[in-house]
């Protein structure tokens, strides 16, 4: 699965930005700043874009990090992430294409995998990572990977696609269940049709594993076996998301979820 997103992202990385659909990103990094900026610290926050892209949500958050590292599994994406941001002479951000991993324990740490440092021993007080969680196979192991770069104190901040569960309750009931494919992804949606403008006609549902995004508890869970602390959930944005044979869009919650390393 991590070859097909490869193979797609590294496709497409250079249009990217221009897809309506995807450039949504950018509001998606306002909405993240906005519940950040209290924790953001622009002389000493190290921060780390999880699954980056070509920097969409970056580039929101450059300007109020200290240092910030984007990572990404796609070869492509992370030159078109350096490239504008080399452009632009932007000196503390720049990506690394690396897909982490860890092996599987035979039990003796009392852990499931062996972390293996593939950041040069770099620790982070923030990651934050924006509609990459869906596409991650193992997002179990993802999230103990990426707890094990947090500093003690440090937050892990997962923003992606709401899927409406009973734990939800916003927007529950006016939500329907089935699901849309839509910028290339089955997701969940609002039965309620919204004008927008600009279609995608970007086409990667075969990359996406988790199909319609998560529950708030689904994702609790997930931050909570990692063995993150102080977990919460919170609506953060809703975007529209249209294909190229459709005139109305459809909308897509996007929320977050926080949880902090305490050793
Ligand atoms: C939909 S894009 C989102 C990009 C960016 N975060 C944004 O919001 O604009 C998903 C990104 O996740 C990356 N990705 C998917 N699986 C990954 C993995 N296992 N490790 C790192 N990056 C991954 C893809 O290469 C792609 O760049």
């Amino acid at each position: 699965m991590q070859a097909v997103n490869n193979e797609f992202f590294n496709k497409f990385a250079k249009e990217y930005d221009q897809d309506p659909n995807c450039s949504q990103g950018v509001d998606i990094g306002k909405a993240i700043l906005r519940e950040l900026g209290s924790l953001l610290d622009k002389s000493k926050t190290v921060a780390m874009d999880f699954g980056c892209g070509t920097g969409l949500v970056s580039q929101q958050m450059y300007p109020h990090v200290h240092q910030l590292v984007g990572v990404d599994a796609s070869k492509g994406m992370v030159e078109v992430y350096n490239e504008k941001f080399a452009k632009h002479e932007i000196d503390n951000a720049h990506a690394e294409c690396v897909e982490l991993t860890a092996a599987e324990s035979d039990g003796s740490n009392g852990e499931k995998w062996v972390f293996k440092d593939q950041l040069d021993g770099k620790r982070f007080d923030l990651i934050f990572t924006s509609m990459a969680w869906h596409h991650v196979e193992n997002i179990d192991m993802m999230a103990w990977i990426l707890k094990n770069y947090l500093k003690d104190g440090g937050k892990l901040v997962v923003a992606d696609i709401r899927k409406n569960g009973e734990q939800n309750t916003s927007n529950s009931d006016e939500s329907d269940k089935h699901a849309h494919k839509a910028h290339g992804h089955q997701h969940q949606h609002h039965h309620q049709q919204h004008e927008s403008h600009g279609a995608s006609h970007l086409d990667g549902s075969h990359t996406v594993t988790h199909h319609g995004g998560f529950t708030d508890q689904e994702i609790t869970k997930n931050l909570q076996q990692a063995g993150l602390k102080d977990i919460e959930t919170r609506m953060l944005i809703t975007i529209t998301m249209k294909k190229e044979e459709q005139s109305k869009g459809v909308s897509m919650d996007i929320s977050m979820a926080i949880g902090t390393r305490r050793d």
